[in-house]
Order: C-alpha cells, then structure tokens, then sequence
C-alpha cells in the first residue's frame, strides 16, 4: 500500500498492509488480523510530524472516526469528546461553538489524535492547556486505557506517547475541556500587535482568521509545497549559555520558560547558518521560515537526512547549539 499521499513530506514508501477503522470494534478486529499475521501495528494521523525512512513492515491503521460529544459542563467549562479521526483544523473551527482556548492552534495540519502525542502548540498556546484527557488502546496490553492530562506528561513538544507509550499507544479520542468564556491568548508578538490595532472588539472567529493569515505568511502550505512543519525544536539551553551568546550575538531571540531555562529560536539560529532558502539537491529549509523543511517533491528520505546533517553541523559550528528533529521517525 502506497504511502506517499499519506505523508506530507510525500517521501516514497510503502507499507505492507493498511486499514482505516470506523469503530472500536473494527479496530479490534484489526488488532487481531495483525496478530494473525505477526504484523507491527503502526498508526498513521494526517501524516504531517512522520518521516517515513523506508518501507513499512507491517500494518498501518489510520482513524477513519470524527464524532464529536458533549459529556458534560459546569458554570465554567464543556467537556467534549473528539475522535482521533478528526482534522485538527475543522475541529478548532467547530470547537468555538462549545467553548474556547484553541483559536491559536488553528491551522496546524493534521488530525485530533496526533495533537496529543507531540503536544502540538503555537502563539503562545499548547494543546496540553485544554486536554483532560486520552483514551485509547495501549498494543502491548491490548488494554483500553485512559491517561488523564498528568499522566499524559505534556512537555514542550513531547508527552508520554513519545516515550514509554512510544509506538505502544493507538489514541482513539481525546477530551478537550474548553471555556465559556472567551478569554484570548494574545502573547505572541503579531498577535499582540493585531489585537491592539483592534481595538477591544475580538472575537473568537476574527482571531482565528488572524492566526490562519500569519500562519500563511510564513508556513508553506503542505497540500502545495511537501513539508512537516517545524523540522527542528526551538532548543532549550541554560542561562550561562544564552547570555554567552547574545553578547556575541545582540539579535538573537530568547525565550524565557517557567523551569528557568531560556528557548532559542531555532529558525533563526538557522538563518544565520545560512541555510534559509538554500537548496541541497531536493530539498532546502524554507525560504519564509527557516525551520521548515520543504521538497521539490521528488525527494528521498536520504537527501532530508543529508540537508538534517548539514543544518545540525552548521548551528552547532557557529553556535555550539544542538538541534534535535521535531517530526518523528515511523
Ligand atoms: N526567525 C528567523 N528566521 C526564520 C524563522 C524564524 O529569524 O527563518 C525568528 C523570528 O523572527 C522570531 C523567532 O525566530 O523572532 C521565532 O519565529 P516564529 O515566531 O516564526 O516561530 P518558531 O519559533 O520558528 C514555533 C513553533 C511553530 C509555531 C510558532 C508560532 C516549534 C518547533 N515551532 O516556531 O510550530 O507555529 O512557534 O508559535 O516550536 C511546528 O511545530 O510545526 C510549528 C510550525
């Protein structure tokens, strides 16, 4: 079964057999069939945070289910219930009906079930601030399981799915708690300075569309121009290390985060190294934003590798900074 339409990076590979499910119980006859046949299972979102190294040995299963429930509310908040079949974009849009906290997160390619594993987040918001919860089937146990958001381990880009759950979870819902009350995250920069040129009048939608309008500023769309989204984390380094750097680099932006350690912008370190827009065969780091690596579409996971290795040498030459990639290998 051909994978590339179902990666966004569009990198050749095949896997030996595919299914999508529609319910629970067809998940578990999946399950099953696989055990059968002594196939790994992998399980594939929108296919925008993988890497697809070679042909896969196995089955790959992919959720065809995007019901979304009410469970329950108080004075304050709805709980709801969204299948990890969902696009992730459609749900932010719909999700403003119910309560709110994901505008910010409007955009990002790929599917409700994904969104936990990489705790995706951007203008100043994580989704991990609006789960409650994550329920799926763990592989090793073949156990329903639901992780509350503790038991999740939300990090900056990271949880427990990438780690003792790595490759042993299949999410099949998550439960967002959202707020009544409209409450906007304006921190980030643009956002801010729209919000001021505004004036006090923003609503739910309007800032939805401002997130969209600067995420296609900068961000190549995927149905147009192959890419994952950020190809490296924007890294974590210490005090010492960050102020060592901007007196030698006064531009440099910095992040301070809450356990004290100071995020460096990674597609600016990468900028600097030169690699913005630059081409290495088929592909090159994006040339409106240079953490994102984008093809010409008829690239192999070899030549990503190479321009990896390049970029990585490159920031930690100049910098002495180790970047890490943020999509994950299937
Ligand atoms: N910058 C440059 N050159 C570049 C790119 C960025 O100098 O080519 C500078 C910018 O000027 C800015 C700083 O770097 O001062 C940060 O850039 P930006 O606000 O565009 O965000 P980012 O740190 O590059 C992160 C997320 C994005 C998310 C944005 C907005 C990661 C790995 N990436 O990018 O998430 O949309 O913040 O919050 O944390 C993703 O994960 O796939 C993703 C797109």
């Amino acid at each position: 079964y051909d994978l590339s339409a179902l990666n966004t990076l569009r990198l050749p590979a095949k896997a030996e057999a595919f299914a999508r499910f529609s319910s629970a119980s067809e998940l578990l006859s999946l399950l099953t069939l696989a055990q059968r046949h002594n196939w790994p299972v992998r399980v594939l979102g929108g296919g925008s945070n993988v890497l697809l190294a070679a042909d896969v040995h196995g089955l790959v299963l992919q959720s065809a289910m995007t019901s979304v429930r009410l469970l329950r509310e108080d004075v304050t908040h709805r709980w709801l219930a969204v299948d990890a079949g969902m696009n992730w974009h459609q749900w932010v849009q719909g999700s403003t009906e119910f309560g709110h906290g994901l505008e910010n997160l409007a955009l990002i390619p790929g599917s409700v079930g994904a969104s936990p594993i990489q705790n995706i987040g951007a203008y100043g918001v994580e989704v991990a601030d609006c789960i409650d919860s994550v329920s799926g089937i763990q592989l090793s146990s073949r156990q329903w399981r639901t992780l509350s958001a503790a038991e999740c381990r939300f990090a900056y880009r990271d949880s427990i799915f990438k780690h003792e759950l790595a490759g042993d979870f299949i999410v099949t819902r998550v439960v967002f708690r959202l707020g009544k009350i409209f409450q906007p995250d304006l921190s980030y920069g643009p956002l801010a300075s729209w919000a001021t040129a505004q004036g006090d009048a923003i609503c739910p939608q309007a800032l939805i569309e401002q997130v969209c309008a600067i995420r296609k500023s900068k961000l190549p769309d995927p149905s147009q121009i192959p890419n994952a989204g950020s190809f490296f984390k924007n890294p974590l380094v210490s005090v010492y290390q960050a102020q060592q750097l901007r007196e030698q680099y006064p531009a440099l932006p910095v992040y301070q985060q809450a356990d004290g350690r100071i995020k460096l912008a990674a597609g600016w370190l990468i900028e600097q190294a030169g690699w913005k827009g630059r081409w290495l065969g088929p592909v090159r780091m994006h040339d409106q934003q240079a953490l994102v690596l984008t093809t010409n579409g008829a690239a192999a996971y070899a030549d990503i590798e190479q321009l990896r290795n390049a970029v990585v040498d490159s920031v930690n030459e100049q910098f002495g900074v180790q970047l890490e990639p943020e999509p994950q290998p299937f």
